[in-house]
C-alpha cells in the first residue's frame, strides 16, 4: 500500500481538498485498495476544525465526496509512516522539515512538482479564489497519480 499525507498550512482549505479529490480519483480508476491517504497542517491554528466551507463548497460543486473530519497537525512519526510526504507551497515544504527532520528519503515534495508547471499553490484562506486552488490540485493529482501508477506498475 502506498501511504500519502498531504500537508498544508491550516489542514481546512488545500490539504483536504487534495486529500478527497485523490481519493475520488483512485476510487473512480479502481485503485483505492493500493493507497492509504491522510492530510495535516504544519500549524496548530485549525486543529481539531472541520475543512472551510469554501473547499467544503467547492467539492460538492465538483460531485466529489468527503467526510466531516477534524484538523490535525502533522507528527515527527509520520515521515516513518508515510512514502509520500506532499506540501503545497515552499513554506509548507520549509515547515514540514522543521517538524520532521531532513528528508533523508526523498519523501518530502509540493503536489505541482508532479505537474509539467511546477509551481506553489496558492492558499485561498488568502486569496479566497477556492476555483484557482481546485484546478491546480486536480493538476497535481493527475500528475501524482500518473507518476505512481508508472512507479508502482498499477
Ligand atoms: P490551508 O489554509 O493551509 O490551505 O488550510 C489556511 C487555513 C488557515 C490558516 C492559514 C491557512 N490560518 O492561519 O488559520
Amino acid at each position: 500500500m502506498i501511504k500519502i499525507m498531504f500537508v498544508c498550512l491550516g489542514n481546512i482549505c488545500r490539504s483536504p481538498m487534495a486529500e478527497f479529490v485523490f481519493k475520488d480519483m483512485v476510487k473512480k480508476q479502481g485503485l483505492d485498495k493500493e493507497f492509504y491517504i491522510k492530510s495535516s497542517a504544519t500549524s496548530y491554528e485549525e486543529i481539531g476544525n472541520d475543512i472551510h466551507y469554501g473547499t467544503r463548497d467547492k467539492l460538492i460543486q465538483k460531485g466529489i465526496s468527503f467526510e466531516r473530519r477534524k484538523a490535525t497537525r502533522l507528527k515527527p512519526e509520520d515521515y516513518k509512516k508515510y512514502d509520500y510526504i506532499i506540501g503545497m507551497e515552499d513554506s509548507n515544504i520549509r515547515n514540514i522539515k522543521r517538524i520532521v527532520g531532513e528528508d533523508v528519503d526523498s519523501k518530502i515534495y509540493k503536489l505541482l512538482d508532479f505537474s509539467k508547471n511546477p509551481r506553489d499553490i496558492a492558499d485561498p484562506w488568502y486569496t479566497g479564489n477556492f476555483e484557482v486552488t481546485y484546478n491546480d490540485i486536480v493538476e497535481g493529482c493527475v500528475g501524482l497519480l500518473e507518476f505512481l501508477k508508472d512507479k508502482y506498475s498499477i
